[in-house]
């Protein structure tokens, strides 16, 4: 009986340990109206976007649910405004998986919405699914589609500064390593599909590095924002239907509800004073230190260029044309390295847009700052 009472007593001791350190999220506690900006947030049907989605809406934004199903995408967008009582929630459609869907969403956003103030990439995916692309499927719609579409938006985001972008990553990155010779290779078998996602979770907080030194004295800046571990159906969803009724419960004890994995993302687009940390991550509301890997300024800017090519942006305005060719040029699929025929690019879609600071002047801040850090 007292061996009974003492296992309990440390299992239930163990559980509170794992449910204040691990489960229970510290609130983003930012309370300011947000009425008269505007939110992009992608995902935002289910999990932690929608949530995410729901507090910007609380607030009083304007809200755009980008998301890749009409059907859940409006049912969501009718469910915030619901619950938030503010009617400004809309779908609009975006496929990360398709650089067509992801143009035909900048243009279409550009040309009915005024501002930009936040732009929240959250939507991702673990596993391929069923499907079978001739591409890397989970740095297609974790890394490459927002990277286009952060491109794209960018004159809406500098024109309403301060604005932020804000990256939904993930300490899976601390797992990623970035092979830039199969960067776009498809990924097949859930052992690569986990691996894929470290990657491309490596890539986003990267991303979000190298964008931060892209954007330095415009105005708009950018985190990369962890979630915790949270109660989703992003794995779930991919386990067999028998384990499932297994899992629900344990993952409803040991993991953070959506509302929780908000909070770290929604500080990221709310807290004032963050922007010295642009270009930083952060974990349970505060900045964290990144792996080695994740603080490579060399891998950031190589990841930027190959980026562009897999993004089908044809030689960019930042191009430095003395640059050494990067070994990914050869690996990176012809389809993909130049710009898609029936697509439009950034110069096209905006003939004035600013362009992006002089290649060189990185290099030379890329350097600057490698050599500032330990
Ligand atoms: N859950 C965790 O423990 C955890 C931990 C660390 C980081 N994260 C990150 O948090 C983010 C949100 O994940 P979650 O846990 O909330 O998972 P989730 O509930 O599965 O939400 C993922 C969202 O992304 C959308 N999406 C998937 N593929 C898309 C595409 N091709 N185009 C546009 N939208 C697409 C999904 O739409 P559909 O409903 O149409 O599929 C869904 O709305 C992800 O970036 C994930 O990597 C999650």
């Amino acid at each position: 009986m007292e061996a009974l009472l003492l296992g309990t007593g440390l299992l239930l001791g163990a559980y509170v340990l794992i449910y204040y350190n691990l489960v229970k999220a510290p609130p983003c506690g930012v309370l300011g109206s947000l009425r008269g900006r505007t939110a992009v947030v992608t995902g935002a049907n289910s999990g932690i976007g929608k949530m995410t989605a729901l507090e910007l809406a609380r607030r009083g934004a304007r809200v755009v649910l980008a998301c890749r199903s009409r059907e859940r995408g409006e049912a969501a967008a009718f469910d915030l405004r619901q619950e938030s009582g503010n009617n400004e929630v809309i779908f609009m459609a975006l496929d990360l998986a398709s650089l067509t869907s992801v143009r035909a969403f900048a243009t279409a956003f550009l040309s009915s919405e005024p501002r930009l103030d936040i732009l929240i990439h959250n939507a991702g995916i673990s596993s391929c699914g069923r499907t079978r692309e001739t591409f890397n499927l989970l740095l297609r719609v974790n890394h490459i589609g927002p990277f286009l579409l952060t491109h794209l938006l960018l004159p809406h985001l500098k024109m309403c500064a301060p604005s932020r972008v804000v990256v939904v990553s993930s300490a899976a990155h601390r797992r990623g390593h970035l092979d830039f010779t199969r960067l776009d290779q498809p990924v097949v078998g859930w052992q690569q599909e986990l691996r894929a996602y470290a990657d491309s979770k490596l890539a986003n907080v990267l991303f979000t590095r190298e964008l931060a030194t892209q954007l330095e004295g415009t105005g708009v800046t950018c985190y990369a924002a962890h979630p915790g571990p949270v109660n989703s159906e992003l794995f779930l969803r991919h386990v067999p239907g028998w384990l499932r009724p297994l899992l629900r419960p344990l993952a409803w004890l040991v993991l953070r509800t959506p509302r929780g994995g908000a909070q770290t993302p929604l500080y990221c687009a709310l807290q004032d004073g963050i922007e010295p940390f642009s270009g930083r991550y952060f974990a349970n509301c505060h900045v964290e230190e990144v792996s080695p890997a994740a603080r490579d300024d060399r891998a950031a800017h190589r990841l930027w260029e190959a980026s562009k090519r897999l993004a089908g942006l044809g030689p960019g305005e930042d191009d430095d044309p003395n640059e050494e060719p990067q070994p990914e040029d050869s690996a990176a699929p012809s389809s993909l390295s130049t710009t898609q025929p029936e697509e439009l690019t950034v110069s096209e879609l905006y003939p004035g847009a600013q362009s992006l600071p002089d290649l060189s002047k990185l290099t030379r801040r890329i350097q600057v700052k490698a050599e500032s850090e330990p």
